[in-house]
Protein backbone atom coordinates (compact mmCIF):
# COMPACT_ATOMS: atom_id res chain seq x y z
CA UNK A 1 0.00 0.00 0.00
CA UNK A 2 1.51 3.37 -0.88
CA UNK A 3 2.81 3.09 -4.46
CA UNK A 4 -0.29 2.27 -6.19
CA UNK A 5 1.60 -0.08 -8.44
CA UNK A 6 -0.32 -3.32 -9.72
CA UNK A 7 2.71 -5.50 -10.22
CA UNK A 8 3.59 -4.49 -6.37
CA UNK A 9 2.62 -8.62 -5.35
CA UNK A 10 3.66 -9.05 -1.64
CA UNK A 11 6.50 -12.37 -1.90
CA UNK A 12 7.93 -12.49 1.71
CA UNK A 13 8.94 -10.91 4.95
CA UNK A 14 12.08 -8.52 5.12
CA UNK A 15 10.93 -6.81 8.62
CA UNK A 16 7.60 -8.12 11.20
CA UNK A 17 5.15 -5.33 11.30
CA UNK A 18 3.66 -4.33 14.48
CA UNK A 19 0.86 -2.28 16.14
CA UNK A 20 2.83 -0.03 19.40
CA UNK A 21 -0.62 0.99 22.22
CA UNK A 22 0.14 3.38 24.74
CA UNK A 23 -2.35 4.61 27.60
CA UNK A 24 -2.21 7.57 29.46
CA UNK A 25 -4.37 7.36 32.12
CA UNK A 26 -4.87 10.91 34.98
CA UNK A 27 -3.58 9.78 38.43
CA UNK A 28 -6.50 11.77 40.00
CA UNK A 29 -9.25 11.41 37.49
CA UNK A 30 -9.22 7.62 36.21
CA UNK A 31 -11.99 8.83 34.06
CA UNK A 32 -9.23 10.79 32.21
CA UNK A 33 -7.83 8.21 29.95
CA UNK A 34 -6.21 8.88 26.11
CA UNK A 35 -4.81 5.86 23.43
CA UNK A 36 -2.34 7.03 21.19
CA UNK A 37 -1.20 3.71 18.72
CA UNK A 38 1.68 3.94 16.02
CA UNK A 39 0.93 1.35 13.44
CA UNK A 40 3.68 -0.05 10.91
CA UNK A 41 0.73 0.36 7.97
CA UNK A 42 0.49 3.07 4.97
CA UNK A 43 -1.96 4.77 7.20
CA UNK A 44 -5.72 3.66 8.99
CA UNK A 45 -9.13 5.11 8.11
CA UNK A 46 -12.46 4.64 9.57
CA UNK A 47 -13.47 1.09 8.68
CA UNK A 48 -10.25 -0.30 10.50
CA UNK A 49 -10.99 2.47 13.69
CA UNK A 50 -14.46 1.55 13.69
CA UNK A 51 -13.58 -2.08 14.19
CA UNK A 52 -11.27 -1.84 16.70
CA UNK A 53 -13.34 0.27 18.71
CA UNK A 54 -16.22 -2.05 18.18
CA UNK A 55 -13.96 -4.97 19.80
CA UNK A 56 -12.51 -3.45 22.14
CA UNK A 57 -15.94 -2.09 23.80
CA UNK A 58 -17.09 -5.78 24.13
CA UNK A 59 -13.80 -6.06 26.75
CA UNK A 60 -13.41 -2.39 28.18
CA UNK A 61 -16.17 0.36 28.70
CA UNK A 62 -17.08 3.47 26.20
CA UNK A 63 -15.56 5.41 28.82
CA UNK A 64 -12.02 4.15 28.60
CA UNK A 65 -12.26 3.21 25.06
CA UNK A 66 -14.49 5.39 22.02
CA UNK A 67 -13.49 7.31 19.00
CA UNK A 68 -13.01 10.44 20.98
CA UNK A 69 -9.97 9.26 23.02
CA UNK A 70 -8.60 6.86 20.64
CA UNK A 71 -6.27 7.89 18.02
CA UNK A 72 -4.56 5.31 15.47
CA UNK A 73 -1.91 6.12 13.33
CA UNK A 74 -0.12 4.76 10.58
CA UNK A 75 3.67 4.97 10.40
CA UNK A 76 3.45 5.29 6.42
CA UNK A 77 5.29 2.21 5.35
CA UNK A 78 4.91 1.83 1.50
CA UNK A 79 6.07 -1.80 2.18
CA UNK A 80 2.91 -3.02 4.06
CA UNK A 81 -0.09 -5.06 2.52
CA UNK A 82 -3.25 -3.09 0.79
CA UNK A 83 -6.72 -3.59 0.18
CA UNK A 84 -7.91 -2.69 3.80
CA UNK A 85 -9.22 0.81 3.67
CA UNK A 86 -12.78 1.46 2.62
CA UNK A 87 -12.45 4.07 0.06
CA UNK A 88 -12.94 2.76 -3.59
CA UNK A 89 -9.57 4.63 -4.64
CA UNK A 90 -7.49 3.14 -2.13
CA UNK A 91 -8.44 -0.30 -3.54
CA UNK A 92 -8.38 -0.24 -7.11
CA UNK A 93 -4.40 -1.26 -7.11
CA UNK A 94 -5.29 -4.49 -4.89
CA UNK A 95 -8.44 -4.58 -7.25
CA UNK A 96 -11.07 -4.81 -3.98
CA UNK A 97 -10.64 -5.10 -0.54
CA UNK A 98 -8.97 -7.52 0.87
CA UNK A 99 -10.63 -9.31 4.04
CA UNK A 100 -7.00 -10.95 4.72
CA UNK A 101 -5.52 -7.63 4.87
CA UNK A 102 -8.08 -6.10 7.37
CA UNK A 103 -8.54 -9.07 10.08
CA UNK A 104 -4.85 -9.26 11.15
CA UNK A 105 -4.80 -5.13 11.11
CA UNK A 106 -7.54 -4.94 13.40
CA UNK A 107 -6.95 -8.11 15.57
CA UNK A 108 -2.92 -6.70 16.32
CA UNK A 109 -4.20 -3.20 17.01
CA UNK A 110 -6.82 -4.72 19.74
CA UNK A 111 -4.04 -7.09 20.72
CA UNK A 112 -1.95 -4.04 21.46
CA UNK A 113 -4.33 -1.88 23.24
CA UNK A 114 -5.35 -4.52 25.60
CA UNK A 115 -1.66 -5.50 26.60
CA UNK A 116 -1.23 -1.75 26.96
CA UNK A 117 -4.19 -1.63 29.25
CA UNK A 118 -3.31 -4.51 31.29
CA UNK A 119 0.12 -3.32 31.73
CA UNK A 120 -1.18 0.25 33.09
CA UNK A 121 0.81 1.37 36.09
CA UNK A 122 1.91 4.56 38.04
CA UNK A 123 5.06 6.27 35.98
CA UNK A 124 5.84 9.50 34.64
CA UNK A 125 6.09 10.51 31.47
CA UNK A 126 8.66 13.22 29.95
CA UNK A 127 9.58 14.96 26.29
CA UNK A 128 12.52 15.68 24.49
CA UNK A 129 13.81 17.53 21.48
CA UNK A 130 16.34 16.40 18.71
CA UNK A 131 17.29 17.33 15.22
CA UNK A 132 18.32 14.81 12.25
CA UNK A 133 20.21 15.94 9.26
CA UNK A 134 20.77 14.39 5.72
CA UNK A 135 17.94 11.90 6.26
CA UNK A 136 15.52 14.04 4.56
CA UNK A 137 15.00 16.02 1.71
CA UNK A 138 12.19 17.83 0.21
CA UNK A 139 10.97 16.41 -2.54
CA UNK A 140 9.21 19.42 -4.38
CA UNK A 141 11.57 22.64 -3.54
CA UNK A 142 10.26 23.95 -6.31
CA UNK A 143 6.63 23.55 -4.65
CA UNK A 144 7.98 24.44 -1.15
CA UNK A 145 9.65 27.99 -2.87
CA UNK A 146 6.05 29.08 -3.59
CA UNK A 147 5.55 30.27 0.43
CA UNK A 148 5.82 33.72 1.24
CA UNK A 149 9.52 35.05 1.78
CA UNK A 150 9.14 36.21 5.29
CA UNK A 151 7.91 32.74 6.43
CA UNK A 152 10.35 30.86 4.82
CA UNK A 153 13.20 32.47 6.43
CA UNK A 154 12.35 31.74 9.93
CA UNK A 155 13.48 28.22 9.10
CA UNK A 156 16.93 26.85 8.12
CA UNK A 157 15.99 23.97 5.66
CA UNK A 158 13.08 23.03 3.39
CA UNK A 159 12.62 19.86 5.43
CA UNK A 160 11.44 19.55 9.84
CA UNK A 161 14.68 18.54 11.43
CA UNK A 162 13.10 18.58 14.16
CA UNK A 163 12.68 15.23 16.33
CA UNK A 164 10.35 15.38 19.50
CA UNK A 165 10.16 12.46 21.85
CA UNK A 166 7.79 11.09 24.55
CA UNK A 167 9.66 8.76 27.27
CA UNK A 168 7.63 6.77 29.99
CA UNK A 169 8.99 5.19 32.82
CA UNK A 170 6.99 3.55 35.80
CA UNK A 171 6.81 4.53 38.85
CA UNK A 172 10.36 2.39 40.16
CA UNK A 173 12.15 4.24 37.43
CA UNK A 174 12.08 1.07 35.16
CA UNK A 175 11.60 2.36 31.33
CA UNK A 176 8.63 1.00 29.78
CA UNK A 177 8.89 3.07 25.74
CA UNK A 178 9.05 5.86 23.78
CA UNK A 179 6.69 7.85 21.08
CA UNK A 180 9.47 9.60 18.68
CA UNK A 181 7.70 11.93 15.67
CA UNK A 182 10.02 12.58 12.82
CA UNK A 183 9.11 13.73 9.58
CA UNK A 184 10.10 11.50 6.65
CA UNK A 185 8.19 9.41 4.18
CA UNK A 186 9.16 5.65 4.83
CA UNK A 187 10.15 4.89 1.55
CA UNK A 188 13.52 4.26 1.39
CA UNK A 189 11.97 0.36 0.18
CA UNK A 190 11.08 1.61 -3.79
CA UNK A 191 8.21 0.00 -5.62
CA UNK A 192 10.12 -2.71 -7.46
CA UNK A 193 10.31 -4.12 -3.53
CA UNK A 194 8.42 -7.26 -2.65
CA UNK A 195 8.91 -7.99 0.43
CA UNK A 196 6.77 -7.02 3.28
CA UNK A 197 8.94 -4.14 5.30
CA UNK A 198 8.42 -1.22 8.08
CA UNK A 199 10.64 0.22 5.96
CA UNK A 200 12.93 2.97 7.84
CA UNK A 201 10.48 3.99 10.51
CA UNK A 202 10.24 -0.24 11.82
CA UNK A 203 13.86 -0.01 10.83
CA UNK A 204 14.35 2.21 14.02
CA UNK A 205 12.08 0.70 16.31
CA UNK A 206 13.89 -2.62 15.98
CA UNK A 207 16.86 -0.86 16.27
CA UNK A 208 15.59 1.07 19.49
CA UNK A 209 13.58 -2.20 20.79
CA UNK A 210 16.92 -4.87 20.34
CA UNK A 211 19.07 -2.24 22.67
CA UNK A 212 16.31 -2.66 25.42
CA UNK A 213 15.20 -6.00 25.10
CA UNK A 214 18.48 -7.45 24.03
CA UNK A 215 16.72 -11.44 24.81
CA UNK A 216 13.55 -10.71 23.19
CA UNK A 217 12.70 -11.61 19.97
CA UNK A 218 11.26 -8.90 18.07
CA UNK A 219 8.40 -7.29 19.04
CA UNK A 220 8.29 -9.75 22.15
CA UNK A 221 10.54 -7.61 24.68
CA UNK A 222 8.66 -5.28 27.05
CA UNK A 223 10.07 -2.11 26.49
CA UNK A 224 8.13 -0.40 22.95
CA UNK A 225 9.78 1.78 20.78
CA UNK A 226 7.08 3.79 18.53
CA UNK A 227 8.81 5.60 15.52
CA UNK A 228 5.51 7.91 14.57
CA UNK A 229 5.34 10.02 11.40
CA UNK A 230 4.64 13.64 11.03
CA UNK A 231 4.64 16.64 8.52
CA UNK A 232 6.16 14.78 6.04
CA UNK A 233 3.80 15.04 2.73
CA UNK A 234 6.85 16.56 0.63
CA UNK A 235 9.81 14.83 2.39
CA UNK A 236 11.68 12.07 1.07
CA UNK A 237 14.53 9.61 2.73
CA UNK A 238 16.12 9.02 -0.98
CA UNK A 239 19.02 11.96 0.35
CA UNK A 240 20.84 11.73 -3.09
CA UNK A 241 17.82 13.28 -4.97
CA UNK A 242 15.96 12.71 -7.96
CA UNK A 243 18.03 11.71 -10.75
CA UNK A 244 17.19 10.83 -14.92
CA UNK A 245 18.13 7.33 -15.02
CA UNK A 246 19.75 7.33 -18.72
CA UNK A 247 21.52 10.36 -18.01
CA UNK A 248 21.94 11.11 -14.23
CA UNK A 249 21.35 14.27 -14.63
CA UNK A 250 19.22 16.30 -11.78
CA UNK A 251 15.63 16.45 -12.53
CA UNK A 252 14.21 17.47 -8.83
CA UNK A 253 12.98 20.35 -9.90
CA UNK A 254 11.08 19.16 -12.51
CA UNK A 255 10.38 16.03 -11.84
CA UNK A 256 10.43 14.34 -15.49
CA UNK A 257 13.51 13.30 -17.91
CA UNK A 258 12.52 13.40 -21.99
CA UNK A 259 8.87 14.80 -20.63
CA UNK A 260 8.68 11.88 -18.56
CA UNK A 261 8.05 10.92 -15.01
CA UNK A 262 8.57 7.30 -14.86
CA UNK A 263 12.57 8.00 -15.65
CA UNK A 264 13.26 10.28 -12.75
CA UNK A 265 13.56 8.36 -9.99
CA UNK A 266 15.26 9.54 -6.40
CA UNK A 267 17.63 7.48 -4.72
CA UNK A 268 18.58 6.68 -1.31
CA UNK A 269 22.18 7.25 0.41
CA UNK A 270 22.67 3.07 0.31
CA UNK A 271 23.87 1.03 -2.78
CA UNK A 272 20.60 -0.58 -2.93
CA UNK A 273 17.04 0.02 -1.15
CA UNK A 274 17.93 -2.29 1.84
CA UNK A 275 20.76 -0.35 2.89
CA UNK A 276 19.13 2.95 2.51
CA UNK A 277 16.80 1.74 4.76
CA UNK A 278 19.02 0.63 7.71
CA UNK A 279 20.78 3.99 6.85
CA UNK A 280 17.58 6.42 7.65
CA UNK A 281 16.55 3.96 9.89
CA UNK A 282 19.55 4.21 12.13
CA UNK A 283 20.21 7.74 11.96
CA UNK A 284 16.18 8.40 13.55
CA UNK A 285 17.35 5.36 16.10
CA UNK A 286 20.67 7.59 17.11
CA UNK A 287 19.51 10.57 17.82
CA UNK A 288 16.71 9.37 19.51
CA UNK A 289 18.63 7.18 21.83
CA UNK A 290 20.45 10.28 22.26
CA UNK A 291 17.33 11.49 23.49
CA UNK A 292 16.30 8.80 25.94
CA UNK A 293 19.84 9.00 27.75
CA UNK A 294 19.23 12.43 28.03
CA UNK A 295 22.93 13.62 28.63
CA UNK A 296 22.58 17.01 28.04
CA UNK A 297 19.28 16.80 31.23
CA UNK A 298 16.72 18.53 28.57
CA UNK A 299 14.56 16.01 29.16
CA UNK A 300 11.25 17.64 30.99
CA UNK A 301 8.96 15.73 32.84
CA UNK A 302 5.22 16.12 31.70
CA UNK A 303 1.95 17.13 34.13
CA UNK A 304 -1.59 18.27 33.85
CA UNK A 305 -4.80 17.40 32.52
CA UNK A 306 -5.23 14.40 29.64
CA UNK A 307 -8.04 14.97 27.59
CA UNK A 308 -9.30 14.63 23.88
CA UNK A 309 -10.98 16.79 21.71
CA UNK A 310 -12.43 15.18 18.35
CA UNK A 311 -15.08 15.92 15.94
CA UNK A 312 -16.22 14.85 11.96
CA UNK A 313 -16.81 17.49 9.61
CA UNK A 314 -17.93 17.99 6.07
CA UNK A 315 -14.55 18.69 4.03
CA UNK A 316 -16.92 19.41 0.93
CA UNK A 317 -17.88 22.71 1.78
CA UNK A 318 -16.29 24.30 5.11
CA UNK A 319 -16.39 27.71 5.39
CA UNK A 320 -13.30 29.10 5.58
CA UNK A 321 -12.40 33.64 6.34
CA UNK A 322 -9.42 35.00 4.77
CA UNK A 323 -7.76 38.03 6.03
CA UNK A 324 -5.79 40.35 3.75
CA UNK A 325 -3.00 41.49 6.18
CA UNK A 326 -2.75 44.65 4.10
CA UNK A 327 -6.23 45.74 4.18
CA UNK A 328 -8.19 43.93 6.96
CA UNK A 329 -10.29 43.16 4.30
CA UNK A 330 -12.16 39.74 4.60
CA UNK A 331 -13.54 37.09 2.21
CA UNK A 332 -15.45 34.24 2.44
CA UNK A 333 -14.48 30.92 0.88
CA UNK A 334 -14.81 27.86 1.44
CA UNK A 335 -13.91 23.78 0.52
CA UNK A 336 -14.77 21.93 -2.16
CA UNK A 337 -15.35 18.23 -3.01
CA UNK A 338 -12.98 16.29 -3.29
CA UNK A 339 -11.02 15.81 -6.81
CA UNK A 340 -7.67 14.76 -7.85
CA UNK A 341 -5.68 17.05 -10.44
CA UNK A 342 -3.47 15.56 -13.46
CA UNK A 343 -0.26 15.90 -11.85
CA UNK A 344 -1.73 13.61 -9.06
CA UNK A 345 -1.42 10.44 -11.43
CA UNK A 346 2.19 11.16 -12.04
CA UNK A 347 3.19 10.37 -8.86
CA UNK A 348 6.51 11.23 -6.78
CA UNK A 349 10.44 11.10 -7.79
CA UNK A 350 9.88 8.29 -4.82
CA UNK A 351 7.08 6.15 -6.55
CA UNK A 352 6.69 7.75 -10.49
CA UNK A 353 3.22 7.00 -12.31
CA UNK A 354 2.90 4.45 -14.49
CA UNK A 355 1.40 6.97 -17.52
CA UNK A 356 2.77 9.93 -19.28
CA UNK A 357 1.54 12.26 -16.75
CA UNK A 358 4.07 14.77 -15.41
CA UNK A 359 4.17 16.76 -12.07
CA UNK A 360 3.19 20.74 -11.94
CA UNK A 361 0.70 20.64 -14.78
CA UNK A 362 -1.74 23.22 -14.19
CA UNK A 363 -3.55 22.87 -17.88
CA UNK A 364 -4.59 18.95 -18.19
CA UNK A 365 -4.00 19.78 -21.83
CA UNK A 366 -3.51 16.27 -22.39
CA UNK A 367 -6.46 15.43 -24.64
CA UNK A 368 -6.64 11.22 -24.35
CA UNK A 369 -6.92 11.69 -20.77
CA UNK A 370 -9.58 13.82 -20.79
CA UNK A 371 -11.82 11.38 -23.22
CA UNK A 372 -10.92 9.32 -20.54
CA UNK A 373 -11.72 11.44 -18.17
CA UNK A 374 -14.71 12.16 -18.97
CA UNK A 375 -15.84 8.19 -19.75
CA UNK A 376 -15.37 8.26 -15.76
CA UNK A 377 -17.24 11.26 -14.80
CA UNK A 378 -16.88 14.89 -16.38
CA UNK A 379 -16.30 17.08 -12.90
CA UNK A 380 -19.41 19.83 -12.71
CA UNK A 381 -18.70 22.91 -13.53
CA UNK A 382 -18.88 24.65 -9.58
CA UNK A 383 -15.71 21.91 -8.94
CA UNK A 384 -13.80 23.28 -11.52
CA UNK A 385 -14.37 26.83 -10.56
CA UNK A 386 -13.77 25.80 -6.79
CA UNK A 387 -10.21 23.76 -7.98
CA UNK A 388 -9.06 26.29 -9.76
CA UNK A 389 -6.14 26.00 -10.87
CA UNK A 390 -6.33 22.50 -10.24
CA UNK A 391 -7.31 20.69 -13.71
CA UNK A 392 -9.03 17.74 -12.67
CA UNK A 393 -8.20 13.84 -13.31
CA UNK A 394 -10.67 12.67 -10.96
CA UNK A 395 -13.87 14.50 -9.35
CA UNK A 396 -13.39 11.68 -6.60
CA UNK A 397 -15.89 13.84 -4.35
CA UNK A 398 -18.54 13.63 -7.01
CA UNK A 399 -18.18 9.59 -7.29
CA UNK A 400 -20.42 7.77 -5.91
CA UNK A 401 -20.92 4.38 -7.39
CA UNK A 402 -20.45 1.93 -6.99
CA UNK A 403 -19.43 2.92 -3.23
CA UNK A 404 -17.47 6.69 -2.41
CA UNK A 405 -13.96 6.95 -4.02
CA UNK A 406 -12.53 8.93 -1.33
CA UNK A 407 -13.85 10.36 2.18
CA UNK A 408 -16.22 13.27 2.52
CA UNK A 409 -16.82 13.49 6.18
CA UNK A 410 -13.36 13.78 7.93
CA UNK A 411 -12.13 12.68 11.94
CA UNK A 412 -10.18 15.54 13.37
CA UNK A 413 -8.65 14.93 17.06
CA UNK A 414 -6.21 16.49 19.35
CA UNK A 415 -4.91 14.07 22.31
CA UNK A 416 -3.45 16.01 25.37
CA UNK A 417 -1.17 14.68 27.89
CA UNK A 418 -0.21 17.55 29.91
CA UNK A 419 1.19 19.94 28.07
CA UNK A 420 2.07 17.83 24.92
CA UNK A 421 -1.07 18.48 22.41
CA UNK A 422 -0.85 15.28 19.79
CA UNK A 423 -2.62 16.50 16.67
CA UNK A 424 -4.76 13.40 15.19
CA UNK A 425 -3.93 14.72 11.25
CA UNK A 426 -6.10 12.70 8.86
CA UNK A 427 -3.84 12.64 6.00
CA UNK A 428 -0.45 14.02 4.38
CA UNK A 429 0.65 17.38 5.44
CA UNK A 430 3.66 19.09 3.56
CA UNK A 431 6.58 21.10 6.08
CA UNK A 432 5.39 24.53 5.61
CA UNK A 433 1.85 23.33 5.77
CA UNK A 434 2.21 21.49 9.00
CA UNK A 435 4.72 24.34 10.28
CA UNK A 436 1.66 26.76 10.12
CA UNK A 437 -0.85 23.99 11.65
CA UNK A 438 1.77 23.59 14.78
CA UNK A 439 1.84 27.33 15.09
CA UNK A 440 -1.92 28.24 14.88
CA UNK A 441 -2.59 26.00 17.37
CA UNK A 442 0.08 27.12 19.91
CA UNK A 443 -1.08 30.29 19.41
CA UNK A 444 -4.69 29.25 20.17
CA UNK A 445 -3.18 27.20 23.19
CA UNK A 446 -1.00 30.86 24.70
CA UNK A 447 -4.07 32.89 24.18
CA UNK A 448 -6.53 30.82 25.76
CA UNK A 449 -4.86 29.37 28.50
CA UNK A 450 -2.92 31.93 30.40
CA UNK A 451 -0.77 29.54 32.53
CA UNK A 452 0.30 27.47 29.88
CA UNK A 453 3.54 28.44 28.95
CA UNK A 454 5.03 26.24 26.87
CA UNK A 455 3.12 23.78 25.44
CA UNK A 456 4.54 21.17 22.89
CA UNK A 457 2.56 20.57 19.83
CA UNK A 458 3.01 17.65 17.63
CA UNK A 459 1.44 16.49 14.23
CA UNK A 460 0.60 12.66 14.21
CA UNK A 461 0.30 12.67 10.44
CA UNK A 462 -1.45 9.61 8.42
CA UNK A 463 -4.53 8.96 11.77
CA UNK A 464 -7.75 7.91 11.71
CA UNK A 465 -8.51 8.42 8.10
CA UNK A 466 -6.63 9.31 5.07
CA UNK A 467 -7.32 11.75 2.79
CA UNK A 468 -4.10 12.15 0.65
CA UNK A 469 -2.39 15.40 1.01
CA UNK A 470 -2.66 18.85 2.54
CA UNK A 471 -0.52 21.62 0.83
CA UNK A 472 -0.41 25.41 2.10
CA UNK A 473 -2.54 27.34 -1.25
CA UNK A 474 1.10 28.75 -2.42
CA UNK A 475 2.06 25.22 -2.88
CA UNK A 476 -1.33 25.03 -4.26
CA UNK A 477 -0.53 27.41 -7.25
CA UNK A 478 2.23 25.14 -8.16
CA UNK A 479 0.46 22.03 -8.74
CA UNK A 480 3.03 19.29 -7.94
CA UNK A 481 2.07 16.15 -6.84
CA UNK A 482 1.31 16.98 -3.20
CA UNK A 483 -1.07 20.05 -4.29
CA UNK A 484 -2.85 17.81 -6.99
CA UNK A 485 -3.28 15.15 -3.98
CA UNK A 486 -4.78 18.15 -2.08
CA UNK A 487 -8.51 16.71 -2.23
CA UNK A 488 -10.76 19.94 -0.87
CA UNK A 489 -9.33 22.48 -3.03
CA UNK A 490 -6.75 25.24 -2.38
CA UNK A 491 -8.36 26.85 0.91
CA UNK A 492 -7.69 22.75 2.90
CA UNK A 493 -5.32 23.76 4.92
CA UNK A 494 -7.38 27.00 6.17
CA UNK A 495 -9.99 25.24 7.09
CA UNK A 496 -8.02 22.37 9.23
CA UNK A 497 -6.01 25.21 11.07
CA UNK A 498 -9.59 26.90 12.04
CA UNK A 499 -10.49 23.41 12.36
CA UNK A 500 -7.70 23.09 14.61
CA UNK A 501 -8.37 25.87 16.38
CA UNK A 502 -12.09 24.89 17.67
CA UNK A 503 -10.23 21.58 18.97
CA UNK A 504 -8.08 23.66 20.91
CA UNK A 505 -11.63 25.52 22.23
CA UNK A 506 -13.28 22.56 23.13
CA UNK A 507 -9.74 21.66 25.09
CA UNK A 508 -10.22 24.74 27.34
CA UNK A 509 -13.77 23.47 28.14
CA UNK A 510 -13.42 20.40 29.34
CA UNK A 511 -10.11 21.01 31.07
CA UNK A 512 -11.92 24.46 33.18
CA UNK A 513 -14.84 22.65 34.56
CA UNK A 514 -15.41 25.46 36.77
CA UNK A 515 -17.38 27.51 33.95
CA UNK A 516 -17.29 30.81 35.39
CA UNK A 517 -13.79 31.18 36.20
CA UNK A 518 -13.50 30.29 32.62
CA UNK A 519 -15.80 32.63 31.27
CA UNK A 520 -14.24 35.88 33.26
CA UNK A 521 -11.12 34.61 31.26
CA UNK A 522 -12.28 33.57 27.74
CA UNK A 523 -14.56 33.78 25.03
CA UNK A 524 -16.98 36.20 27.15
CA UNK A 525 -19.27 36.88 24.28
CA UNK A 526 -19.84 32.57 24.00
CA UNK A 527 -20.42 33.07 27.98
CA UNK A 528 -22.71 35.83 28.00
CA UNK A 529 -24.89 33.87 25.49
CA UNK A 530 -25.07 31.03 27.53
C1 LIG B 1 14.99 0.26 -6.44
O1 LIG B 1 16.18 -0.11 -5.73
C2 LIG B 1 17.01 -1.03 -6.43
C3 LIG B 1 18.19 -1.36 -5.53
O2 LIG B 1 17.79 -1.98 -4.35
C4 LIG B 1 17.47 -0.45 -7.75
O3 LIG B 1 18.17 -1.42 -8.48
C5 LIG B 1 16.26 0.02 -8.56
O4 LIG B 1 16.70 0.73 -9.69
C6 LIG B 1 15.36 0.94 -7.77
N1 LIG B 1 14.18 1.20 -8.58
C7 LIG B 1 13.44 2.31 -8.51
C8 LIG B 1 12.30 2.45 -9.45
O5 LIG B 1 13.68 3.19 -7.70
C1 LIG C 1 -21.49 17.67 2.96
O1 LIG C 1 -21.56 18.85 2.19
C2 LIG C 1 -22.04 18.65 0.85
C3 LIG C 1 -21.90 19.95 0.09
O2 LIG C 1 -22.59 20.98 0.70
C4 LIG C 1 -23.48 18.15 0.89
O3 LIG C 1 -23.94 17.90 -0.40
C5 LIG C 1 -23.50 16.85 1.71
O4 LIG C 1 -24.84 16.42 1.86
C6 LIG C 1 -22.88 17.05 3.08
N1 LIG C 1 -22.79 15.74 3.71
C7 LIG C 1 -23.29 15.51 4.92
C8 LIG C 1 -23.20 14.11 5.42
O5 LIG C 1 -23.81 16.38 5.59
C1 LIG D 1 -5.78 45.90 10.77
O1 LIG D 1 -6.14 45.43 12.06
C2 LIG D 1 -5.12 45.56 13.03
C3 LIG D 1 -5.61 44.90 14.32
O2 LIG D 1 -6.94 45.19 14.58
C4 LIG D 1 -4.75 47.03 13.20
O3 LIG D 1 -3.70 47.15 14.14
C5 LIG D 1 -4.29 47.59 11.84
O4 LIG D 1 -4.03 48.97 11.95
C6 LIG D 1 -5.36 47.35 10.78
N1 LIG D 1 -4.84 47.74 9.46
C7 LIG D 1 -5.54 48.44 8.58
C8 LIG D 1 -4.88 48.72 7.26
O5 LIG D 1 -6.67 48.84 8.81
Amino acid sequence: MGYANFNQYAEGIHTRLFSRAFIFQSRDNPDDIVTFVSVDVGMVDHGIKHSVIKQLQKIYSSDVINHKNVLLSGTHTHSGPGGFLQHLLYGLSTRGFLQTSFDPIVDGIVESISKAYENLQPGTISINKGSVLDASRNRSPSSYEANPEDEKKLYDHNVDTDMVQVRIDSAQGTPLGIINWFAVHPTSMNNTNRLISGDNKGYASMLFEYEMNPMARPGKGKFVAAFANSNSGDVSPNTKGAKCLETGESCELTGVCKGRSQKCVAFGPGINMEESTEIIGKKQFDEAFRLFQDEEKTLQQLSGFIKSSHMYINMSNYPVTLKDSSTNETKQKTTCPAALGFSFAAGTTDGPGAFDFTQGDTSGKNPVWRVFRNFIKAPSKEVVSCQNPKPILLPVGEMRLPYEWVPRIVETQILQVGSLFIIGFPGEITTMAGRRLRRAVKNKILETWNKLDDPHVVISALSNMYTHYVTTSEEYQKQRYEAASTLYGPYTLNAYLNQFEQLVDSLTLVNFGNFSLFCSRHLKSVCSQV
